[in-house]
């Protein structure tokens, strides 16, 4: 009778729960938008949208780089025609940096910002997206970097909005999400200093914040919405005001490594979230790295900047210091040419960067220090010597050297001594502690990044951006936002306080002189 009774029961049970799977798995419409063509903030923006293609969800993903085989649900619409800024900065560039080139990198990236919204907004790519009615994408996915541009195309779509950084966050981006700005101990991105600043670092510090935050009002975002308001028409609220709505902010961050710092829940650090399972290195590579006995130092200045260009003499004072070195020499140089190169140095054009930094024979990662690289040198606790070159690096530098875990070499700087000398520092077993300190925090979390950046996802498309997250900070004046109202009131309180005792003193003791007066 029970066992009847229950296999009756059983198939009104699977319908049960598979009415709940299909219900919490309905598959989403997610929109990524990713107008600027840095390969390496695609980087960090791909694993997501590729998780979430994965995950049952259908990806619609505007960007420089379509994938050569997208899976069943990565649908990309390529954009065209804007070069795409792989192994293309010359490094020529930076040798000469000055504190001038801090406000030189703003008005580089405003212009570039201009031109990818401008490029954007005509592109066909962008033309068949929008061919879609307001309201069919369940959520949308844009980088908020130099521009917000594309939140003229959210308005347009009516759909919630998460923003990507695949840096720390810019400082125009701290007051839209209720982030307090604090400049004696959090950096502005482009100054490159650590959460420990000396008097004329916070000064300095302070001025970044707020000039920046002010150029970015004043030249960013009107270019943004005459752009937009030229495609969509003048009705089109403010960009500015639109980057307000944004629900979402998921950041490519960690305590670790960048330092704790006061995040409302509405911003979401992900650091690490590109950091793939390991793959099996080359036949090659894995024989290098078993036998070094003397350990590995790891070379890699990254996808953006051509080795290349590098000049002659600090080329030579790299390869001479190599010859010096009893460990094996890996170096991401994209030509199969170099002079003098001694028999432990090992050039490829391109590096397995992930796997072979956590091999336990890597000693040193010599670094520019971009956040992909450092981050994965805190994710394997490997030590480096950082050559900072532009944009956050510095800050990211700083970071590293902040919790020891990192050595600086000015790129001005770099000969055969310089070189060995950072290198023997960096070989400092106290460094190695520190970054398995940094390693162990980084890697132990009560969720993984990227289960935690799907939950959100998720969370925000079934919630339509889910309105309770937004502090009512966003829309106050930063007069009131300061409490500046609050201290003009005590100091009018005080005033008249004060004024009125003067005024009492005044006439009880100005009677005094009179009567004097009046004596004599
Ligand atoms: C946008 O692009 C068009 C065509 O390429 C060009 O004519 C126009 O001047 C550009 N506008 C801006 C603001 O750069
Ligand atoms: C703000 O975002 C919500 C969804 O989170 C959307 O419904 C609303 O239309 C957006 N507001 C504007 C002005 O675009
Ligand atoms: C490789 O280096 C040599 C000599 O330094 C140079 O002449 C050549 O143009 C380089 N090749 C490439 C592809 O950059």
């Amino acid at each position: 009778m029970l066992l009847l009774r229950s296999l009756l029961l059983l198939p009104a049970l699977l319908l049960a729960l598979l009415q709940v799977r299909v219900e919490a798995g309905r598959p989403l419409k997610v929109l990524g938008l990713f107008p600027h063509p840095g390969v390496s903030h695609f980087h960090f923006f791909q694993p997501l949208m590729q998780a979430l293609a994965e995950a049952g969800h259908d990806v619609h993903v505007v960007s420089h780089f379509p994938l050569k085989n997208p899976t069943v649900r990565y649908k990309d619409y390529p954009l065209t025609g804007m070069d795409k800024l792989t192994n293309s900065v010359d490094l020529k560039m930076f040798d000469n940096r000055a504190f001038y080139t801090l406000y030189f990198e703003f008005f580089m990236l405003y212009e570039w910002g201009k031109q990818a919204c401008n490029l954007t907004l005509r592109s066909d790519a962008l033309h068949e997206v929008l061919r879609r009615r307001a309201g069919y994408y369940d959520v949308i996915i844009v980088e908020q970097f130099n521009s917000d541009c594309m939140m003229g195309v959210a308005h347009q779509l009516q759909a919630p909005v998460i923003a990507l950084s695949s840096s720390a966050m810019m400082p125009w981006y701290f007051e839209n999400m209720g982030v307090p700005i604090i400049p004696s101990y959090i950096p502005c991105l482009f100054l490159g200093q650590s959460q420990d600043m000396n008097f004329v670092g916070r000064f300095a510090n302070w001025i970044t914040f707020h000039s920046f935050n002010l150029m970015y009002k004043m030249f960013s975002i009107p270019a943004a919405d005459a752009l937009v308001q030229y495609k969509f028409g003048h009705e089109t609220p403010s960009v500015g005001k639109l980057a307000k709505n944004t629900s979402v902010f998921f950041v490519n961050q960690h305590y670790a490594l960048s330092g704790p710092k006061p995040l409302p829940p509405n911003v979401i650090e992900l650091g690490g979230l590109h950091i793939q399972k390991a793959k099996p290195l080359s036949d090659e590579l894995q024989r290098l790295l078993d036998n070094a006995e003397h350990g590995v130092i790891v070379i890699s200045w990254g996808s953006m900047i051509r080795a290349n260009s590098l000049s002659a003499d600090k080329r030579d004072g790299i390869v001479r210091a190599a010859t010096r070195l009893r460990q094996q020499v890996i170096w991401k140089w994209e030509n199969e040419t170099l002079p003098n190169k001694p028999p432990n140095m090992h050039v490829m054009e391109w590096l397995p960067q992930r796997d072979i930094l956590c091999h336990p024979n890597v000693k040193v990662f010599m670094t520019h220090a971009g956040l992909m690289g450092s981050t994965e040198a805190a994710y394997c606790g490997v030590p480096v010597v950082a050559t900072p070159m532009y944009g956050d690096q510095f800050l990211n530098a700083a970071a590293l050297v902040q919790r020891r875990m990192g050595v600086l070499l000015h790129y001005e700087d770099i000969n055969e001594n310089t070189v060995m000398r950072a290198i023997r520092r960096a070989l400092d077993p106290k460094h190695m502690q520190a970054a398995k300190l940094v390693s162990h925090s980084f890697n132990h979390r009560p969720l993984e990044s990227m289960r935690k950046a799907l939950w959100w996802v998720e969370h925000v498309a079934h919630t339509n951006g889910n309105p309770l997250l937004k502090p009512s900070s966003v829309e106050m004046s930063r007069f009131v936002y300061y409490s500046l109202d609050c201290y003009l009131a005590l100091g009018l309180i005080l005033g008249i306080v004060i004024g009125s005792w003067i005024i009492l003193i005044r006439s009880c003791c100005g009677k005094r002189p009179d009567r004097k007066t009046k004596k004599d």
